[in-house]
C-alpha cells in the first residue's frame, strides 16, 4: 500500500490502520527512501543496517579529535529533540541523550507523567502533540504496547509532523536495542551474525529486546537460534511463526549449560517481573538460566556474552573480567548506532567527515 493511500483511506482511522499488516504500513513511516519514524525492527533491511553500522563506525572515529567532534556537532545544531521516557531507563535514555549531543541537537526531557500535564488529566496523545510544537524529534519509551506507533501515526497527520523513535514500547518492541545488538554482533564476531548460533536466554515471553532482535535475524543468512527459558516464559508464537516463515531454524530448551558449547553468542536477559500479575515469577527456579563463571570453560574461545542490561543474578559479576563478556561495550555501541540512526533520519549521514585514518 502506498503512503498516500494509507493517509487518505485506512490512515484516517487508527484502529483500521493498527490492524493493517505490518509490511503494508511501513511506507507510512518512511519518506524519500529514509526512515522517518523508527518503530519496529521490521523496518530495517540489510542495506540499511550495513549503512547505519558504517555511519556509526565513522562517527566514533571522527569524533576522537576535537575538530571532528566539532564538525559533527554542527550537523544538527539547528534541531531540538524531546526525550519522553515514562518508563524506567538508564542506558537507552543516556545513550539517546548523548547521541543527540554528539550531533548537536538540543534536548529536553520528561521522565515521569507526574511532572507533566498528564497529571492534570491531559491525554497522552495531547501531551505528545504538545512536544511537536517545540521540537523536531521525539524519542519515547512508553509502557503501553502500540502507543508509540499510534503517536507516530497521528504525528504524521498534524500540520507540523515530527519523527518519532521508539525507545521501548511495553512488552512489544525495542528496535534500537536490536540495532545495537546486531551492531555488537558485527563488531565482536568475525563475519557478523551470518552463519552463527545465537542462544537467547531468560524471559523470552515478556522481553522486548529478544523479540526485536529475532525480527532482525531475517537479514542474515545461516543464523540458528536457540531459545532457553523456563516453560512459563517461552518465546511467543508470533515470533516463532515469523522465524518459520523466514526459514530461520530455532529450537527451544529449558537448561542453559548443555547448549553453551554450540553458542557463538549468548544473549542473556533478566526476568521482566514488572509484568507479573501477582509475583508469579518469584516461584520459578531460575538457577538453570544463569551464566556462571564456570560456564566460561565450556563456551567457544570466540563466543561472546551479551546482555541488554540491567542485569541481576543472571550473569555472575566474575564473568565481567573475561574478554568474551561484551555487554559493557554493547551499551556504548548503542550511543554510536543511535547517533547514526538520527543522522539517517535527518539526512545528514552523508555529511559526516572522515576521521584522521582516511
Ligand atoms: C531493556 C529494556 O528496557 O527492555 N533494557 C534496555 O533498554 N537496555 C531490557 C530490560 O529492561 O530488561
Amino acid at each position: 500500500m502506498k503512503r498516500t493511500a494509507l493517509m487518505t483511506d485506512v490512515g484516517r482511522d487508527w484502529d483500521a490502520f493498527h490492524a493493517t499488516d505490518i509490511s503494508s504500513k511501513l511506507p507510512y513511516f518512511s519518506r524519500e527512501n529514509r526512515l522517518y519514524d523508527c518503530l519496529f525492527s521490521q523496518q530495517f533491511d540489510r542495506d540499511l543496517l550495513d549503512r547505519l553500522f558504517g555511519v556509526a563506525d565513522r562517527l566514533r572515529e571522527v569524533t576522537q579529535s576535537k575538530t571532528g567532534a566539532d564538525a559533527v556537532r554542527r550537523l544538527l545544531s539547528h534541531k531540538r529533540a524531546m526525550l519522553y521516557f515514562v518508563q524506567p531507563s538508564t542506558r537507552t535514555f543516556l545513550s539517546f541523550l548523548n547521541a543527540c549531543h554528539i550531533l548537536g541537537l538540543k534536548t529536553s526531557e520528561i521522565r515521569d507523567t507526574s511532572t507533566s500535564s498528564e497529571v492534570k488529566g491531559e491525554s497522552p496523545e495531547d501531551t505528545v502533540r504538545t512536544f511537536s510544537s517545540y521540537v523536531d524529534l521525539i524519542i519515547m519509551r512508553h509502557p503501553l504496547p502500540g502507543f508509540v506507533e499510534k503517536t507516530a501515526w497521528f504525528m504524521n497527520r498534524v500540520k507540523r509532523p515530527v519523527p518519532i523513535i521508539n525507545g521501548g514500547s511495553g512488552k512489544d518492541q525495542h528496535p534500537t536495542q536490536a540495532l545495537l545488538d546486531v551492531y555488537t554482533l558485527h563488531r565482536s564476531l568475525k563475519g557478523g551474525p551470518e552463519g552463527k548460533t545465537i542462544v537467547m536466554v531468560g524471559d523470552l515471553k515478556r522481553g522486548r529486546t529478544v523479540r526485536s532482535l529475532s525480527y532482525l535475524m531475517k537479514n542474515y543468512k545461516g543464523v540458528k537460534l536457540v531459545f532457553v527459558s523456563p516453560p512459563q516464559l517461552r518465546m511467543e508464537a508470533d515470533i516463532l511463526d515469523f522465524l518459520k516463515r523466514h526459514g530461520i531454524p530455532c529450537r527451544e530448551a529449558d537448561d542453559l549449560a548443555p547448549v553453551l558449547p554450540e553458542a557463538d553468542a549468548v544473549y542473556m536477559t533478566r526476568i521482566q517481573d514488572e509484568h507479573d500479575k501477582a509475583g508469579e515469577s518469584k516461584s520459578l527456579d531460575l538457577a538453570r538460566f544463569d551464566f556462571r563463571a564456570e560456564h566460561l570453560k565450556v563456551i567457544k574461545p570466540t563466543a561472546i556474552i551479551m546482555h541488554p542490561l540491567p542485569r541481576r543474578h543472571e550473569i555472575d559479576v566474575a564473568v565481567d573480567e573475561d574478554d568474551r563478556a561484551v555487554y559493557w561495550r554493547q551499551e556504548r555501541n548503542g550511543m554510536w548506532v543511535r547517533a547514526a540512526l538520527i543522522a539517517h533520519i535527518f539526512g545528514v549521514d552523508g555529511l559526516i567527515p572522515a576521521g584522521d585514518k582516511h
